[in-house]
């Protein structure tokens, strides 16, 4: 499974990265709950085509997080790679590894020894496409990608060969935190927490709170490209889990919830309509208008972020904010 030569590599973590019979049971549980809730499984957007469109989401004008993260990167990152005196990046849910230069140019400036980067996304074409580049632009890092689904393979991820080895600066970037369900970002953080040593350190992005407006404007841009992407799902079941779902029958919806700081996309059946699924050897039913939660996506204030970093044992040392308060990149170490 190792592909490249020298200073890149990239490998798959689990045995298998693409585990159906784990994906049809999600599903099967998300069609029967009611609502109708897919939310808990942000990971099944993420086919090749849907890796595609989110890079194409990360360039509308409505989509303030991509372009606000990476300037506070490019602000920030000297800082960041001397307080946190790391020498490797690990990057979890890498993606194109678009924003990483920030970090990974003031890794090289600060000159002390060697630096490795270590992506890590579920998304094979991403790892692969990034590693690629990202060794072209940089001839002196070493690269060790790796293709896998943190749900399984984060502890694996993080264990490491040589425990006095240099400090570690894990990243999680795109505000991809609050795509989890309250339970599972405390798993999460916690399970991450577990796997950094002393000197590790964290850097979570997280959007924050804001005019609702502004938040529902982003997951609903004018070009209709978040809408393809939500569609995408539903391609995504036809594909791998023999759906019938027609995406034209469906509406694409984004909705703040106030009560839960979060924005909620949904797709509404447009008619009522039975829908069979073959590896689930059901068919699933929608009334007229009938929603089904797609994606969910918490917004943050520093309160609740420094609650989350902390229920989970970890301590923030920093929320790095732009100068409008859109978006936010918490420093965190185990406490
Ligand atoms: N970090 C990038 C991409 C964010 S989109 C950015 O900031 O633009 C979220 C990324 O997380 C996608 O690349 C997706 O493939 C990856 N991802 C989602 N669920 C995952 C999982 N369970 N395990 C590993 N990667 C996952
Ligand atoms: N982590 C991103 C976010 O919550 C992911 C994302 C952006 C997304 N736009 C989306 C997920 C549209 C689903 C649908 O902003």
């Amino acid at each position: 499974m190792a592909s490249g030569a020298g200073r890149a590599t990239v490998r798959s973590l689990d045995e298998e990265v693409e585990d159906l019979g784990k994906m049809a049971e999600d599903v099967r549980a998300g069609l029967l709950s009611v609502p109708k809730d897919l939310s808990p499984w942000p990971k099944y957007f993420y086919d090749a085509r849907g890796s595609e469109i989110f890079e194409e989401i990360t360039e509308q004008p409505e989509y303030y997080q991509t372009r606000t993260e990476l300037s506070i990167l490019e602000e920030k990152a000297p800082e960041i790679v001397r307080r946190t005196r790391c020498r490797e990046l690990v990057e979890l849910g890498s993606g194109s590894a678009s924003k990483t230069r920030a970090l990974l140019d003031a890794m090289m400036e600060a000159g002390e020894g060697p630096v490795r980067y270590v992506p890590f996304d579920v998304s094979e074409s991403a790892v692969t496409g990034s590693a690629e580049r990202l060794l072209g632009e940089y001839p002196e890092l070493e690269i060790r990608g790796y293709v896998g689904d943190f749900d399984r393979s984060l502890e694996r991820l993080l264990e490491r060969p040589d425990p006095d080895g240099p400090g570690r600066l894990v990243i999680f970037l795109g505000g991809t935190l609050g795509n989890f369900t309250p339970e599972r970002r405390r798993e999460f953080l916690g399970r991450l927490k577990n796997g950094l040593g002393e000197r590790d350190h964290l850097l979570i992005g997280v959007d924050l709170v804001k005019d609702p407006s502004v938040i529902e404007a982003a997951y609903d841009d004018s070009a209709g490209v978040t809408a393809a992407f939500n569609k995408n799902l539903l391609e995504v079941l036809n594909r791998k889990l023999g759906g019938e779902f027609d995406p034209d029958l469906f509406a694409h919806r984004a909705t703040y919830n106030h009560e839960d700081s979060r924005l909620e996309m949904w797709l509404d059946s447009e008619i009522t309509q039975n829908v069979p699924v073959a590896a689930l050897d059901i068919e699933v039913s929608f009334e007229y208008g009938e929603g089904m939660r797609t994606e969910i996506s918490t917004k943050f204030t520093c309160e609740s972020v420094t609650g989350a970093f902390g229920e989970s044992g970890l301590r923030m040392l920093d929320l790095y904010i732009d100068d409008q308060d859109l978006f936010g990149l918490a420093l965190g170490t185990p406490a």
